[in-house]
């Protein structure tokens, strides 16, 4: 009874709203919100990466006349935060990233505004010029460091026209004979035929490492040389922060794993790596190393996700060197539901420092700090991952809300780790860049405040 009246009320006070809204609206004209003038430049920012002729959205959003007919998917997608894909939770931990294409609340509701008002064109003069999109065949960073120092290729693979999902993992030696510092990697499917097979890229780099003193070795957490590079849709490159940079030693590999579907037709296709050195002679000062952190505590066999149940799971990961936490990038597979990194400093005191809260198995999106929020941790913290699957039926990924999962492989099974990328320091290092944080961000307060 309670319920209907407040809904009740409820009604009233929007139809009084309503009344109230509907002379004001009428007083001062606001301008209509149109494709050309309003939503064009939305979409050239946040979707022509991937809604373009021959790339990997289904449709493309360059126009009015390609996108009028999608106005209605195109707003439920964009209302519920699943275009586009980014799954960082905005109300918890860090939201300053280096790599962010989620759109702003205002952005979210232009597009609604103009679906819901008829998606109406507008005025052509209104168009902002179009986007010139990088040429498939030039490496986008060359702008920057010249011609790439070392291109990488997997070998062909061909993806049947129908097929299981496939995992390819063949090995390429690098065929670098000195060690040399990475600062910049670009990675692509190598045609536009080829896009469409290829879901997501990896390249671990394989090397013999003299020793590491920087985690705990007992539980898995030794950071190798780690995940070099990662492709996934929508993504270019990566460039090292300032002054930090990948090692690549003589004798070192490229271990590829590239996970192909297949789109109806027979395609063959290899992945390409562009890979930028710095100079001879201009080292950067510290080393990235990636990690591989399970959130998973005592051992990947510990996972065991009843049939219809929620499971969460916990694992601790000592850092035994001071560092900047660089990236957040979750990875589980289709019952994956939630994913958050908290830090433990020495203090006692906990951090939340980022928390996917609506994890999607197709999209494998490297969370990457924006430099002044990259966060400095030092010595002892502990990092703190918790993971979530979801096995019921609400989970609308779910294959089988019937079947026991553990961890494994197979998309069907599954996993619950974290990559992150440390860039580690000794103690005085560590000093000096928090300093260097403390007195850049009290600058841009009293810049703010000015
Ligand atoms: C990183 C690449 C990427 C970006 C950026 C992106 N999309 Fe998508 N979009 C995709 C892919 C791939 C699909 C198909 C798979 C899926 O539905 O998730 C898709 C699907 C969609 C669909 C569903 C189409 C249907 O079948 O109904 C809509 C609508 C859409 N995107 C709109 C947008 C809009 C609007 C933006 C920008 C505000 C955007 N997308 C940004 C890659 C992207």
């Amino acid at each position: 009874m309670a319920d209907a009246r407040f809904r009740w009320g409820m009604w009233l006070g929007a139809l009084g709203l309503a009344f109230v809204a509907a002379p004001a609206a009428a007083q001062s004209q606001p301008a209509q919100v149109t494709f050309t003038k309003d939503v064009a430049p939305i979409f050239q920012k946040a979707c022509e990466s991937c809604h373009r002729k021959d790339s990997i959205g289904p449709m493309s959003l360059v126009t009015y006349e390609e996108s009028r007919p999608w106005a209605r998917s195109i707003k439920s997608r964009v209302a519920a935060r699943q275009m586009p894909p980014w799954h960082i939770d905005k109300n918890v931990g860090i939201q300053h990233f280096a790599n962010d294409r989620s759109l702003t609340d205002t952005e979210i509701s232009t597009i609604i505004k103009w679906v819901d008002a008829g998606a109406p064109k507008g005025d052509m003069k209104d168009m902002p010029a179009p986007v010139q999109w990088p040429s498939d065949q030039d490496w986008n960073f060359a702008k920057t460091y010249g011609k790439p120092d070392l291109i990488i290729k997997s070998p062909k693979y061909t993806m049947p026209a129908q097929a299981q999902d496939a995992w390819y993992k063949p090995v390429v030696p690098t065929g670098i004979t000195e060690a040399r510092y990475v600062r910049a990697i670009e990675m692509r499917p190598g045609s536009v035929r080829g896009r469409k097979i290829t879901h997501h890229a990896l390249a671990r780099l394989q090397q013999t490492e003299e020793s590491s003193t920087t985690a705990t070795p007992n539980n898995g957490d030794d950071p190798g040389p780690g995940l070099f590079m990662e492709w996934a849709v929508g993504k270019q490159g990566e460039v090292a922060r300032e002054n930090s940079g990948k090692l690549m030693l003589p004798g070192s590999s490229i271990v590829w794993d590239i996970h192909y579907h297949a789109v109806g037709e027979e395609i063959t296709d290899e992945v390409e790596m562009a890979i930028y050195f710095y100079p001879k002679g201009q080292e950067p000062k510290f080393r990235q190393m990636l990690s591989l952190y399970s959130g998973i505590a005592g051992g990947n066999r510990n996972l065991d996700i009843a049939p219809n149940s929620m499971s969460v799971t916990q694992n601790f990961h000592v850092m035994r060197k001071a560092g900047r936490i660089e990236n957040f990038q979750p990875h589980m597979h289709l019952r994956g539901k939630a994913m958050s990194m908290e830090a433990i400093l020495p203090n006692g005191q906990t951090q939340m420092l980022s928390m996917v809260s609506n994890y999607n198995f197709n999209w494998h999106t490297n969370y990457v700090y924006a430099d002044d929020y990259a966060p400095l941790l030092p010595k002892g913290t502990v990092l703190r991952i918790t993971s979530w699957h979801d096995n019921t039926k609400n989970n609308p990924n779910n294959p089988d809300p019937n079947q026991w999962v553990g961890w494994g492989d197979r998309t069907v099974d599954e996993m619950a780790h974290a990559w992150v990328n440390i860039t580690y320091m000794d103690d005085a290092d560590f000093k000096v860049e928090v300093d260097k944080r403390k007195a850049k961000l009290a600058g841009t307060t009293s810049d703010r405040q000015q």
